[in-house]
């Protein structure tokens, strides 16, 4: 299947790593011109040579706080003037922290809703205006399962990711007479470094060992074990790409079928 996206420019939050680095090579690998954006810039120096040597593709790169209104301003300016046009946004970047809801205070709420929540809305804010100089454009926001699957220990992300549902519906809606499409990719647990890390913290949090914590959780899955970025990653690029010319407005959710409910 061709999936069209051979003349297509992509900027991919949080493209560094885990997910949205295996979005980036995905996209890369069909032939679209790809920038990713995180903090550090020697990590993403290091991806797009990854990348780059690994698909023949070009992998642009910048540097951005997204937590900042000014990094997300500065970020997408810089996909649209290096690239001349800005086909597909994927709003990725997130960490948002599990832990014990009693002991966690208003600063943290709002540190992890500023980048996860806000970043996402202010980047869509953002690109919005040139999807629409431009005829059209695609928005696919990396939206966690959570968003369904409310967790006693992981609140402040269940909560931004609800939201970032209803976000995504409201934003189909608004880009539908311009031909932007707005949808979500949903993922359960994903192999990758915050996984790791969050992994950590929850078993922290309900008073167990992380490794065997893990265990437990993947013996729970219908699969036998959690996702790998690639596989959200494929999925990412289908939605973003010319096959995918009838959906917006969606969630689909990429959890190896632990989620329970028939309307996902
Ligand atoms: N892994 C999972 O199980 C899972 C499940 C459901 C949903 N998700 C969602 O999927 C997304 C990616 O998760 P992941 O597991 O791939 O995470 P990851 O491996 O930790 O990668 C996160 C990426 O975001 C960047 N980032 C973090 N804070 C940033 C900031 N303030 N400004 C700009 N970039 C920032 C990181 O680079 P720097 O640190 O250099 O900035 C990195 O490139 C997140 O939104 C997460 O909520 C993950």
């Amino acid at each position: 299947m061709d999936l069209g996206l051979g003349d297509r420019t992509a900027l991919v939050t949080g493209g560094s790593k885990g997910i949205g680095r295996a979005v980036a090579r995905a996209l890369a690998g069909e032939g679209a011109r790809v920038m990713i954006c995180a903090r550090d810039a020697e990590t993403l120096a290091r991806t797009a040579r990854e990348i780059e040597a690994g698909t023949g593709g070009r992998v642009e790169t910048v540097a951005a706080d997204l937590g900042e209104r000014e990094g997300v301003a500065r970020a997408a300016a810089e996909a649209v003037s290096r690239f001349g046009r800005l086909d597909i946004l994927v709003n990725n970047a997130g960490a948002i922290k599990a832990g014990d809801f009693l002991a966690t205070p208003d600063e943290e709420w709002l540190n992890g809703w500023r980048l996860k929540l806000l970043g996402y809305i202010r980047m869509a804010r953002e690109v919005f205006p040139h999807m629409q100089r431009q005829g059209g454009g695609r928005i696919v926001n990396v939206v966690g399962a959570a968003a369904r699957n409310p967790s006693a220990t992981y609140m402040m992300g269940g909560t931004a990711n609800a939201a970032l549902i209803n976000f995504t519906k409201a934003l189909a809606d608004l880009g539908a007479k311009s031909n932007i499409l707005v949808t979500a990719v949903s993922p359960g647990p994903v192999k990758t470094e915050r996984w790791d890390a969050l992994t950590r913290q929850q078993a922290q949090a309900a008073g167990k060992d992380a490794a065997a914590f893990e265990r437990e959780r993947a013996a729970d899955f219908p699969l036998g074990r959690i996702a790998l970025p690639e596989e959200v990653a494929d999925l990412v690029c289908f939605l973003a790409s010319a096959r995918a010319s009838f959906l917006t407005g969606i969630a689909i959710t990429v959890d190896g079928g632990i989620t329970r409910g028939v309307y996902l």
